[in-house]
């Protein structure tokens, strides 16, 4: 039984606050790579690159590691719930063994880290599992075992785990890992600037030119000039290669409990079954361990998230017993089209444009892995798996075909459909303190928010990306576009891209 609201906020950024703020860019800066985006992607590449003894400049329009990655689960496994089954049928062992190492090596290389520069973060090694109650679940799981085991993890299939309640099976990976990615990131920032690399917080960057060197321009109006640029924003600012048809954005809830610490489940835990289940713990107060579960993922601006909230406690009270919710947050992450991150050079044509994302909730190993590859590539390397990670590989009508068609039709029917049917009954009279809806005023669709005190917010509709129209997130008041994931707050300020303009103001 809940016995009081949790916080909604992250319990990472709350238990690791950032010490002070990076100064915003308030000059022209040239260097030799600037990164756009100060995520766990960027961010680690920004520090390989510096590493390697580039000038590098860490661009980032709000906080570090306040993102995404600011309100993830922070598992680091190479065990991406069924990924090796699919990657051995769409595009053959040797690309599911390239998988299989390029994220074990970012693990090991972090862990490796972590010890030479003393970071406290809380890593814990750990096993990761992947599960199903389902019987019938249970040849998909020993399929996985099994194609994991010859990709060279060290997979088996179980049907014990220290879950409180039984599973039909499960696909166990020993010698993986969880941590604490605030207190790892802001510690990788600190070496960063000891390093000579600027950082820069609250530097929207709104405008890429590319070209020998590159040219960024700043919300502020600064120019950065740069031998190389890497656009790590999550969903991509400047799509110039049209990733956005490849990407499709996807929420998810996350809450947290204390448990007693003989409570703790002894590992990483995820399913597909019920919109996914994800369970993990990290160390608390009092010596008890703090129980943390994901789920109930929707597409951005199409789900009662008070309602997903609920039935998320619900299974985890069902599961775990009695909890008292400490924290509850959400965030989104994109699923490419075959499953693979896009990590490389930014398009066809380009020579000194780089990007990664498309890491499909798995972005912390996959975060790290690409600040690796992409290090590599900038400095004149090829890794054994840029060509599996090359955001220009071809689409392959086998694996990419469902998924492409799925996102496009639904993209198109929130761009077309959207906009063709009636903005619904609602009247702005009717909108509840809290509440928000999207209402048709003098022949123009208008998000329409009314604040507890009463006060009507109105912001056009149309997003500002690719102008779907806008729906509101009533449990984080918020307006999300359903296409390609762009937030806005009520006023119409930009809370997540790749949107990179706000919503505008709209009189009513
Ligand atoms: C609920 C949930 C749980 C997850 N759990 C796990 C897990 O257990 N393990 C795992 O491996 N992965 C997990 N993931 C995935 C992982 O969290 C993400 O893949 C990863 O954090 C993405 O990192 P990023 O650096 O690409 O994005 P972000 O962390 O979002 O960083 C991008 C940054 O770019 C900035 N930015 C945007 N536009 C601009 C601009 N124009 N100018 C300057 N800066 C800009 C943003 O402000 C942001 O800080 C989870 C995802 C979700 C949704
Ligand atoms: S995010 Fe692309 S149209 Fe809104």
């Amino acid at each position: 039984m809940q016995q009081k609201q949790p916080k909604q906020q992250s319990y990472w950024i709350e238990s690791a606050p950032q010490e002070g703020p990076y100064p915003a860019l308030d000059g022209d800066l040239v260097v030799d790579v600037a990164v756009v985006g100060a995520g766990i992607a960027g961010i680690s590449t920004a520090w390989e690159l510096a590493r390697r003894g580039r000038r590098v400049a860490l661009l980032e329009a709000d906080r570090v590691a306040a993102g995404v990655t600011g309100h993830t689960t922070a598992k680091v496994t190479a065990l991406h719930t069924l990924i090796y089954e699919r990657l051995r049928r769409t595009r053959g062992s040797e690309a599911a063994g390239l998988y299989a190492r390029s994220q074990t090596e970012a693990i090991r290389h972090a862990a490796a880290l972590v010890g030479e520069l003393g970071i406290v973060c809380d890593w814990e090694d750990t096993a990761a599992y992947t599960y199903a109650e389902d019987e019938g679940r249970v040849p998909e799981l020993r399929a996985e075992a099994e194609a994991a085991r010859e990709a060279g993890l060290p997979a088996e299939f179980v049907t014990e785990t220290g879950l409180p309640f039984p599973v039909a099976g499960a696909v166990r990976v020993e010698e993986q890992a969880q941590f604490h990615p605030r207190k790892y990131l802001l510690a990788l920032v600190d070496d960063l600037v000891r390093q000579g690399a600027s950082v820069h917080e609250r530097t929207r960057v709104v405008r890429l030119k590319e070209g020998g060197p590159c040219r960024l321009t700043t919300e502020a109006g600064f120019t950065v000039i740069a031998g190389d640029v890497v656009v790590a924003t999550h969903y991509p600012v400047f799509d110039r290669a049209l990733l956005f048809t490849r990407l499709s954005p996807r929420r998810e809830l996350v809450i947290t409990a204390p448990i007693p610490a003989d409570a703790d489940p002894h590992g990483m835990y995820i399913t597909q079954e019920e919109r996914t289940r994800s369970v993990r713990s990290a160390p608390y107060e009092d010596g008890r361990r703090l129980l943390i579960v994901t789920g109930e993922h929707f597409t951005p601006g199409t789900a009662d998230v008070d309602e997903r909230f609920g039935l998320l406690a619900d299974w985890a009270v069902e599961r775990f017993g009695p909890l008292d919710l400490t924290h509850r947050w959400a965030t989104q992450d994109n699923d490419s089209t075959d499953s693979v991150p896009l990590v490389g050079p930014f398009h066809a044509g380009s020579r000194h444009t780089w990007v990664a994302t498309g890491f499909g909730g798995w972005g912390m190993s996959g975060g790290i892995m690409a600040g690796q590859l992409l290090a590599e590539q900038i400095t004149g390397h090829k890794a054994p798996w840029s060509d599996l990670y090359d955001p220009r590989r071809v689409l392959s009508a086998v694996r990419e075909a469902p998924s492409f068609l799925k996102h496009q039709a639904q993209v198109a029917r929130h761009f077309v459909g959207d906009r063709l049917a009636p903005a619904g009954d609602t009247s702005v009279e009717a909108i509840a303190p809290g509440d928000g809806a999207v209402v048709r005023v003098g022949g123009h669709h208008c998000a329409v928010h009314r604040d507890d005190d009463g006060t009507v917010h109105s912001v056009s509709a149309r997003c500002t990306h690719l102008g779907c129209l806008v729906a509101f997130n009533r449990a984080e008041r918020a307006w999300e576009c359903p296409c390609h994931g762009s937030r806005f707050a009520p006023d119409g300020q930009i809370l997540q891209g790749p949107a990179t303009k706000p919503l505008e103001r709209r009189k009513i």
